[in-house]
């Protein structure tokens, strides 16, 4: 039995986990650490980056909302393609994501 003296200190202990290793992704040009099964939105949210999408009509700034893939207020530009949720994308090692401005075609358009 434990006691508070002899208890693990850290959650992995409790299940013997061994996480993958921390990793970078960048956002807007920002190295930020990631750790292993954390979405985009999580990441950036540690970094204590709440915005990273503008409005279409207004340019006003969106970030998270529901934060289960229904409201779209997330979308990000995540290694160059729009209109990926953020709440809903793993990040990976290397991910390169960017503020989207509007309906993030942009630069894409004719
Ligand atoms: S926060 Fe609502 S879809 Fe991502």
């Amino acid at each position: 039995m434990n006691s508070p003296l002899n208890s693990p200190s850290k959650p992995t202990e409790l299940v013997g986990a061994a996480p993958d290793p921390p990793f970078t992704i960048t956002f807007d040009g920002r190295r930020l650490d990631a750790l292993p099964g954390q979405s985009i939105a999580a990441v950036l949210w540690s970094a204590g980056i709440l915005s990273w999408r503008t409005t279409r009509g207004g340019g006003r700034p969106r970030g998270a909302f529901c934060g289960i893939g229904q409201c779209y207020d997330c979308l990000a530009t995540v290694n160059g393609r729009p209109n990926r949720r953020a709440c809903l994308v793993t990040a990976s090692p290397g991910d390169t994501v960017t503020t989207q401005e509007g309906n993030g075609h942009a630069g894409f358009e004719e």
